[in-house]
């Protein structure tokens, strides 16, 4: 690699900003046997990393010391869970798994779907508590199913301007469709639309050569069930992310994560990082969003209420509406039977099997690292810092206290995000802004976990819409202010791209 490819910029001011720890130890300060090593996997004799014994456990003390070659990998509660938590994780696993029926039905605590929904249940999207994928073909051949479209509109009155303005609305509706296309009806309902998805090849020649073919999707939608869509809807593409280590991240200071945003790039690195405000509907007010592709949910808790309303039409006390998603341009869809209960007052899920949800979702632990110590993954793990990856991805970080939840308190955790948003650049673009998210924007995702996809998932399709097939396509798909870092792994010979690849592998 030559000098010129590496982003040199600030690293010690970075650090400093993200407490970087004992990531990178430049050569001289290092041994000369990992610097010799690194040299023999391809690496570069003037940085090396090394191993901080901590970094094995990404979770901390609530990582799991289970095996991970395992399709379960993402499966197993937090560890120090005790022998109550154990018990909710499984009554709550059961909540995540359970299959609903439309209503009225004898199953009376288990009816109220839809009437227009795109899963019957948290498990069909988040399978294996893994991440979902884009369907292999357009419906009928195949129905999207871990995977949908997020809809809007711009703003057109004052009052709507005011809504967003003060982040008590992220996005206005489709009249019609709502806030998302539902793929799916209960019996007597028409579904709203399939999603349809093009693929056209997109190849990008690399530093020596190389070309790679990424595939640019371009988004549609067919069978439209309730007449035409106003012509300034706004589509964004989601597949369900994996489900690990939730309630950690929700245990980090929103302080730190403030303290890590750079809205005017004054460190003058190129990439600024904005936190994203969200309306919590727990506590009444704007506060810091971390949860979904553009950080739109505050909490484990309010982002899987959302979930029962958007994804199955079903009513909580967050969402109390039992109809979902339906307009009132859905008038039957409306005023079909729901399964609120008893005189419609009690919702379709009560807050006992919501908070059994979420403190699943909140305590499915992350696995333990694999092959952390490899030359070839110091070496990636030195190009990872060199390149600015690290500088979103922020490998470190402490988490405050959780009431109640002794064992993800005060833990030392790796999860390789800053939870932040950063403008990605118009490759990535969705083109519709969510809440403080411009349409080009995004949340760092965590890197986490991310090498156990193929294990747990089958697949290995990564970014918010499943469009990379691969770790490399999904480095090359960063532009804005990744476009730096991005470039610096195209300018890597093919050892050092394979090293950087296997580190994040080995997250
Ligand atoms: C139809 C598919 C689907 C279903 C069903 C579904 N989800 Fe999700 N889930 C998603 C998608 C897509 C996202 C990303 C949302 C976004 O970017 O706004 C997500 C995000 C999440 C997140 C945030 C993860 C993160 O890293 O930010 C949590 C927590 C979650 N879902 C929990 C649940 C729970 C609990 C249920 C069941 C009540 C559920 N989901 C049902 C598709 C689904
Ligand atoms: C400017 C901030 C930024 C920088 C720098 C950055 N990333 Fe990312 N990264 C993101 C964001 C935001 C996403 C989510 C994008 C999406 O889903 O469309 C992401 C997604 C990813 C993913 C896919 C994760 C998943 O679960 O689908 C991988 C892998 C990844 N980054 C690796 C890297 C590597 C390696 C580097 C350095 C070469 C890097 N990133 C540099 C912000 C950044």
């Amino acid at each position: 690699m030559t000098g010129s490819n590496v982003r040199r910029t600030n690293r010690r001011d970075r650090c400093r900003r993200f407490t970087c720890g004992g990531m990178l130890a430049l050569a001289g300060t290092a041994s000369l046997s990992v610097a010799a090593l690194a040299v023999a996997a391809g690496g570069d004799s003037s940085r090396v990393a090394v191993l901080d014994a901590r970094e094995l456990k990404p979770g901390g003390e609530a990582t799991t010391p289970g095996s991970t070659d395992h399709r379960d990998a993402f499966s197993r509660f937090s560890n120090g869970i005790g022998l109550d938590g154990e018990a909710r994780f499984k009554l709550g696993n059961a909540i995540f798994r359970k299959l609903w029926v439309s209503s009225p039905s004898s199953t009376k605590s288990s009816d109220g779907l839809g009437p227009l929904y795109n899963a019957r249940g948290c498990q069909n999207c988040h399978l294996k508590d893994g991440r979902g994928r884009p369907p292999q073909a357009d419906w009928p051949e195949e129905t999207a199913v871990s995977m949908f479209l997020r809809l809007s509109v711009p703003p057109t009155s004052e009052e709507e301007r005011r809504l967003l303005a003060e982040h008590r609305a992220a996005t206005l509706p489709e009249p019609t469709y709502g806030g998302q296309l539902q793929n799916f009806s209960v019996q007597g309902h028409a579904a709203e639309g399939q999603m349809t998805i093009a693929y056209t090849d997109h190849p990008v020649k690399l530093g020596d050569g190389t070309v790679v073919t990424l595939r640019r999707p371009g988004y549609g939608v067919s069978n439209l069930g309730y007449g035409p869509m106003r012509a300034d809807v706004m589509m964004s593409p989601r597949v369900a992310p994996q489900m690990i280590g939730l309630g950690l991240l929700e245990a980090i200071p929103e302080a730190a994560i403030r303290a890590a945003a750079d809205p005017d790039d004054r460190d003058g690195d190129g990439i600024s990082g904005r936190a994203s405000e969200v309306w919590s509907r727990e506590l009444g007010r704007v506060t810091l969003g971390r949860f979904g592709f553009k950080a739109g949910n505050p909490s484990v808790r309010q982002q899987s209420a959302d979930a029962f309303n958007g994804d199955m039409g079903l009513s909580t006390s967050l969402f109390p509406r039992p109809s979902g998603d339906c307009t009132s341009a859905q008038s039957t869809c409306l005023s079909a039977p729901n399964g609120n209960s008893p005189s419609e007052t009690d919702p379709e899920v009560s807050d006992q099997l919501l908070d059994l949800v979420t403190f699943y979702a909140r305590n499915l632990a992350v696995p333990q690292r694999r092959g952390a110590n490899t030359p070839e993954v110091l070496a990636g793990k030195a190009s990872f810092a060199a390149l600015g990856c690290a500088t979103c991805h922020t490998p470190m970080h402490m988490t405050g206290d959780m009431p109640g939840q002794p064992h993800l308190s005060g833990q030392t955790i790796w999860p390789y995000t800053d939870l932040l948003l950063h403008d990605m650049g118009e490759g990535l673009a969705d083109g519709r802004p969510e809440g403080v998210a411009s349409g080009s924007e995004w949340r760092t995702s965590p890197l986490w976990g991310i090498g156990l996809t193929e294990t747990v998932s089958g697949h290995t399709y990564f970014l918010h819409d499943g469009r990379a097939r691969s770790i490399e396509e999904a480095i090359l798909w960063h532009g804005g202010e990744a476009q730096a870092a991005r470039d610096g792994y195209a300018n890597l010979s093919k050892a050092e791209r394979a090293a950087l690849v296997a580190f994040v592998n080995s997250l």
